[in-house]
């Protein structure tokens, strides 16, 4: 995996019920890129994070992860590199404290304990979630849940980064902790997200997806200034760019 290029081709998926979700996205994100997935809810955001994870496969079109196209066979290889924060942290949090949930993945890259115990450390202290280690995951709040799963991601040191709604109910300290992180994190990230001004202090370039479709593919500063685009995906102008969300304005 040399180049981590991240990629889907005309991709078209359907949950169960026959929900279609995906209707012929495409898209190529190259090594290093933070790029920002917004649209309303159910545009499809979280389908397309979870085919780059392999959760799902696509029903027609291709997911290409680095050099491996994301198929069944492929899947081992293709979680090894990916970091996917679920939009859900109960889907990522099962062990008895959050500090065994952080050192679950390290410790089954069979890394020493030291180094396990410093990951450990690192991932819980950059979410501002260093005094949750011993806690059991089910008896926290909802955003010190959503700081232990981004923990239990980033001690994994992934080359690509996909994350489903990060700052969800964290307060403002952890918040900025967390897009203080994101922005030094030197791979690349894709960040589904609501919160429209983390999307516009971190990622350069911002994909909007209405409806299963790709509707805007480009810089986030222009995107996001684009009021008519946001409205017709069912958004609004982030915060800042709200003329009394400026400074020196009302
Ligand atoms: N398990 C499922 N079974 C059937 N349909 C589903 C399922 N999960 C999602 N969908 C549907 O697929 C579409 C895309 O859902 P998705 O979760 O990708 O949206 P999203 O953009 O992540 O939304 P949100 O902002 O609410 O997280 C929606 O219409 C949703 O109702
Ligand atoms: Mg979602």
């Amino acid at each position: 995996m040399s180049h981590h290029i991240v990629s889907m081709q005309e991709v078209r998926f359907a949950y169960a019920d026959g929900h279609a979700a995906l209707d012929g996205v495409s898209f190529t994100i190259h090594h290093g890129e933070a790029v920002g997935l917004v649209g309303a809810n159910g545009a499809g955001k979280s389908t397309v994070l979870l085919h780059l994870a392999g959760v799902l496969l696509p029903a027609g079109g291709k997911v290409r992860v680095g050099d491996c196209p994301v198929t069944r066979n492929t899947l081992v290889e293709v979680r090894r590199h990916v970091g996917f924060v679920f939009q859900d942290p109960d889907d990522q949090l099962f062990m008895p404290t959050v500090g065994e949930d952080v050192a679950f993945g390290p410790l089954n890259q069979h890394l020493p304990a030291d180094e396990v115990e410093q990951r450990v450390a690192d991932a819980l202290g950059r979410v501002g979630a260093a005094h949750l280690s011993s806690r059991p995951p089910h008896r926290l709040s909802g955003g010190e849940r959503r700081a232990a799963a981004l923990a239990t991601v980033l001690a994994l040191h992934p080359d690509i980064l996909l994350l489903d709604e990060p700052s969800a109910s964290l307060d403002p300290g952890s918040r900025r902790k967390l897009i203080g992180y994101l922005r030094s994190f030197e791979h690349t990230r894709i960040i589904a997200s609501h919160d429209l001004d983390l999307v516009l202090d971190v990622c350069e370039r911002t994909l909007v997806l209405s409806e299963g479709r790709l509707v805007a593919d480009g810089p986030t500063a222009e995107l996001l200034a684009d009021r008519e685009l946001l409205e017709r995906a069912g958004l609004e102008l982030p915060l800042r760019m709200q003329p009394w969300g400026r400074p020196g304005r009302g």
